[in-house]
């Protein structure tokens, strides 16, 4: 149903070891930003599987009110789907957007950023039917290795073979004002209190789930950045996956 541009990663990545690195954490604690320049960095591609799911949660607003659905039909709509993420041409990187997200074959880049999609992604993102075709493209996705992908469960289900686990956190607090800014900078005028209380309610939903809940690797690393910023997060990670680069190499190769 879905399926990537897995396209070229260019330059200054290590030839003979291209790590998998999965970054998951909750909403707001930079996973995107970070995964992105980590990628850039390393000359990985970088792939966003929550726009995936935002992706499917909108056409799923647009078709009947996701309220309306049942699990039956939300995966029948999944089924019918295709799905496609982009890497971003540099001049939008500059611009904030990360990968290119298209629909049916429309460019819903920006659309699946609203709140109302956030939410509706993590109640499509409860069902296992779902997410099971969505996992299978995102590990096809990222087959081939030099790869930075970002989630909820990416260390944990989708690669759980990848050789640099991150998982990423921020205080609540942090995260919301982080996501606040960005509605404002959108002329988008929430309170503080409404951001807090949309990113709790997402973060519980995305917690206890039954399937594939958002959880920490138990060999992820946690990296607190909540007074990080994001230039340096991604050093950290990228030094991370320098030193993985070179036990790698030195035991001869990729693991998973
Ligand atoms: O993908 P995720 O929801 O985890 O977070 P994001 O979209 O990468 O980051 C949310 C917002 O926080 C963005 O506007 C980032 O620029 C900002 N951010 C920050 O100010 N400092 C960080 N260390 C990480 C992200
Ligand atoms: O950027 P932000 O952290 O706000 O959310 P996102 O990564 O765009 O993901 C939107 C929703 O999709 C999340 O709240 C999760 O419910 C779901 N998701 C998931 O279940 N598994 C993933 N690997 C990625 C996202």
């Amino acid at each position: 149903m879905t399926d990537q541009t897995a396209s070229t990663s260019t330059s200054a990545q290590s030839a003979s070891c291209k790590l998998t690195i999965a970054i998951d954490g909750p909403a707001g604690s930079g996973k995107s930003s970070v995964a992105q320049r980590v990628a850039q960095i390393l000359g990985y591609l970088y792939l966003d599987s929550g726009a995936m799911y935002r992706a499917l949660a909108l056409k799923a607003l647009q078709d009947n009110g996701l309220v309306l659905s049942s699990h039956a039909e939300l995966e029948a709509l999944a089924a019918g789907t295709h799905i496609e993420l982009k890497p971003t041409p540099l001049d939008l990187v500059a611009e904030g957007v990360k990968n290119q997200v298209f629909l049916d074959g429309f460019d819903v880049t920006q659309a699946i950023r609203t709140p109302e999609v956030a939410q509706a992604a993590s109640q499509v993102a409860t069902i296992a039917k779902v997410r099971e075709l969505l996992v299978r493209e995102q590990q096809k996705a990222g087959a081939g290795g030099g790869v930075v992908m970002e989630g909820r469960d990416i260390g944990t289900v989708v690669f759980p073979n990848a050789e640099l686990k991150i998982f990423l956190e921020a205080s609540p607090e942090t995260r919301a004002k982080r996501r606040w800014k960005e509605h404002e900078e959108k002329g988008e005028h929430l309170t503080l209190a409404q951001v807090l209380d949309e990113v709790r309610e997402r973060d519980k939903r995305d917690s206890e789930r039954k399937v594939s809940p958002l959880v920490r690797a138990k060999d992820g690393i946690l990296v607190d950045n909540t007074a990080m910023g994001i230039e340096e997060t991604a050093r950290l990670i990228v030094m991370l996956a320098r030193e993985r680069e070179k036990e790698l190499a030195k035991v001869g190769g990729r693991e998973a």
